[in-house]
């Protein structure tokens, strides 16, 4: 397959592979680590902020095929919790970036239905960009297509300890905090992603095998995809390739393959004498 697909104009690759996914086992929510813009400039020798602004475009055309492929969520990591230990020239010239990319793309959101929600800590971004973000959310509101998460100054270690907190101050405000339980329902509706499925795929790019604070309560059982291209590089097509590997695994959840031995089968494996024999402990 990948060699037929190297052979193949990137708009006859698109096709093949777009035609060789299950519609039916579209992922429902795809979560995006988008990493590598920095090492994409550095290899060009430019400046890191180089590498941000041409990792707009991919953003683009990840946003557009999910909601042509109608998944139902995408969470995309645009700016960690930690990432403020970057330059300040590096970060504000991120924020100039993420207006640009709002004012650019708002009306291709519109013509696609898709609702933007910005989630993690908002209150510590300049007022300008809260404005901005906030007048995006307000326009795209009532779109009924995609839901567009935006993770920005986001961290999922903060918005556990948020959604507990939050749990805690409406017990308190019920006066029920002597008997409070919280149950893993109780997090999960006190989380940003309220109501949304947990992610089927997380893509990481860039290849680093770790979750760096990203959705930790909500990617539990989610298949991990992670490819060596840099973000600015990343494509439609190794979005499909993604989606296709996933189609291939098998998500067990704990429980057993569907290929796995029956327990009829596995009573007769047992049947024989010295594995009854065998103590249990
Ligand atoms: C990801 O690219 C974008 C942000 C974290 C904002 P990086 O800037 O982390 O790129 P690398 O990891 O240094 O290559
Ligand atoms: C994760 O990438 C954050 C975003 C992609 C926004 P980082 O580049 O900040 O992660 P580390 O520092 O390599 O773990
Ligand atoms: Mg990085």
């Amino acid at each position: 397959m990948k060699e037929l697909l190297q052979e193949l104009s990137p708009g006859d690759r698109d096709w093949l592979l777009a035609t060789s996914l299950d519609p039916k086992r579209i992922p429902s929510h795809i979560a995006i680590i988008m990493d590598g813009n920095g090492r994409w400039a550095r290899q060009r020798n430019f400046p890191r902020i180089m590498g941000h602004k041409a990792g707009v475009d991919p953003v683009r055309a990840v946003v557009e095929t999910c909601a042509r492929l109608r998944v139902e969520v995408l969470t995309l990591y645009a700016f960690s919790a930690e990432n403020w230990k970057r330059p300040r020239h590096e970060i504000e010239g991120l924020w100039r970036l993420l207006r640009f990319y709002l004012k650019r793309e708002l009306p291709n959101l519109m013509r696609h239905e898709i609702q933007l929600v910005a989630i993690g800590r908002l209150e510590s971004l300049p007022s300008p960009v809260q404005e901005e973000l906030q007048a995006a959310m307000d326009e795209t509101a009532h779109n009924r297509g995609m839901r567009l998460n935006l993770a920005i100054n986001y961290g999922g270690r903060t918005e556990l300890v948020d959604a507990v907190n939050s749990i805690l101050d409406n017990a308190r405000l019920e006066g029920n905090l002597h008997s409070l339980e919280i149950s893993e329902e109780a997090i999960g509706t006190h989380l940003y992603t309220a109501g949304l499925k947990d992610p089927d795929l997380l893509i990481r790019t860039s290849g680093e095998m770790r979750l760096s604070n990203f959705l930790l309560w909500q990617i539990a059982y989610a298949e991990l995809y992670v490819t060596e291209t840099l973000w600015p590089d990343f494509t439609r097509t190794e979005l499909l390739q993604a989606i296709l590997d996933y189609q291939n695994r098998e998500r067990r959840f704990g429980g057993l393959t569907r290929s796995a031995p029956s327990a009829m089968d596995l009573s007769s494996l047992l049947l024989e004498e010295e594995v009854l024999e065998l103590p249990l402990a």
